[in-house]
């Protein structure tokens, strides 16, 4: 059985895909220093999988308690969901975004070419491919400008990694360019938990669905856009995290070096779209209302899926009205997230 250490694995995306791990058969030790996520999520997970996973409360850029991990367990691969992910927040404090997302990753590759881990699934963002609005977004399509420290780490760390596997020949790499991941698992048991007032849709609309939050505000609705709103490729968290057991299966059967892979579904939706799907499923009308552009915003951002499915067997399977349901399922079981 392969271990695979699953960084940032309390997290959002990191908890659903240590779900899909283990139903796959792999073993799974998670680290995470709880920054942006609760311990109470492995309860969860628990309760989720029948598995109480290994778990060590540890930032990834402390390089000497990182490597005890990799000192008591044997792993086979590392996918390194840990970093810190909100844009407006990296504008403010883009010393702490570079530091600890740079740093994590380096202190991670260093381990694993010390304990000789040779497999790396890191998780990147559509946002390299910058303000460009030739869509879709091929992995082929040149990176773009970041519009944000966040963005430059993703980016940077992109550069580092095909760095290190230029300079380790056994290095076997999938980045994954995720898309708008949204949604959460079947069971209303985890899903995304924002500090503060969130800035994305999803959790936008969710709040104000339940309540918390007066109205949503829609960014502008004169776009050049068949609704005038802006499109994005929501791709529901589940398929995501089946996504990265694809890339651990393409890296066991393909030769050393970087490999890149967009995860979406291919397929735009709009924010009135995305609110009219979230009305039906809650059941009642989302107030709303329509107010200028948001700065930085692209028009119309979606996936060429194409790579993916001919070459990791990876197709997203759950749609719009799936990712507003399990959303509104796990904002109505935990209205106020997740509590230690
Ligand atoms: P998240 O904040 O829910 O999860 C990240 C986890 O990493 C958190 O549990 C946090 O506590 C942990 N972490 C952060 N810095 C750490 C460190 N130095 N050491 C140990 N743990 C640390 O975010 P997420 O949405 O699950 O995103 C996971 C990854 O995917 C991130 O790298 C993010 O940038 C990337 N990504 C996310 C999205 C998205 O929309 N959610 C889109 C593209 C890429
Ligand atoms: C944002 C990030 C991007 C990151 C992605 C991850 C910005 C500028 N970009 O992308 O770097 O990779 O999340 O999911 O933050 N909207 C509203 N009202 C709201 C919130 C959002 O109308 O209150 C609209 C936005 O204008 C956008 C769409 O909803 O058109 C999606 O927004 P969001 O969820 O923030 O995602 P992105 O902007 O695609």
């Amino acid at each position: 059985m392969q271990t695979v250490l699953v960084t940032g694995g309390t997290g959002f995306i990191g908890s659903h895909t240590v779900i899909s791990l283990h139903e796959s058969g792999y073993e799974v030790v998670i680290v995470d220093n709880l920054i942006n996520s609760k311990k109470e999520v492995l309860n969860r997970l628990e309760r989720i999988t029948g598995k109480r996973f290994k778990f060590y409360n540890i930032d990834c850029c402390d390089r000497d308690s990182l490597k005890t991990v990799f000192e008591q367990n044997k792993i086979d691969s590392v996918i390194h969901f840990a970093g810190l992910k909100a844009v407006g927040e990296s504008v403010q404090m883009p010393l702490e975004y570079y530091s600890n997302n740079i740093n994590s990753m380096i202190t991670v590759l260093s381990l694993m070419r010390e304990y000789n881990v040779n497999n790396l699934v890191f998780s990147s963002s559509a946002t390299v491919y910058g303000q460009s609005e030739d869509v879709p977004f091929t992995e082929e399509s040149p990176l773009g400008v970041c519009t944000n420290p966040y963005g430059w780490t993703k980016w940077m760390l992109e550069q580092i990694i095909k760095d290190c596997a230029n300079a380790i020949p056994s290095l076997k790499v999938v980045l994954l360019r995720y898309f708008n991941p949204v949604g959460a698992h079947e069971s209303g048991l985890i899903g995304e938990d924002p500090k503060g007032i969130p800035n994305n849709l999803f959790p936008y609309i969710s709040k104000v669905a339940a309540g918390t939050l007066e109205k949503l505000t829609i960014h502008g609705d004169d776009y050049d856009t068949p609704d005038g709103t802006c499109l994005r490729d929501y791709i529901h968290v589940c398929d995501l995290a089946q996504g990265h057991v694809k890339a651990l299966q393409y890296i066991d059967n393909n030769y050393a070096g970087v490999n890149i892979f967009n995860l979406g579904t291919g397929k735009g939706t709009s924010v009135k779209e995305a609110v009219a799907a979230f009305e039906k499923a809650c059941g009642h009308e989302i107030p709303h209302v329509i107010g200028p552009r948001r700065a930085g915003d692209l028009p119309v951002c979606y996936a060429s899926t194409a790579k993916a499915e001919q070459l990791l067997g990876f197709k997203a399977s759950r749609d719009i009205n799936d990712m507003c349901s399990s959303c509104w399922n796990w904002q109505v079981n935990n209205p106020d997230g997740l509590q230690d």
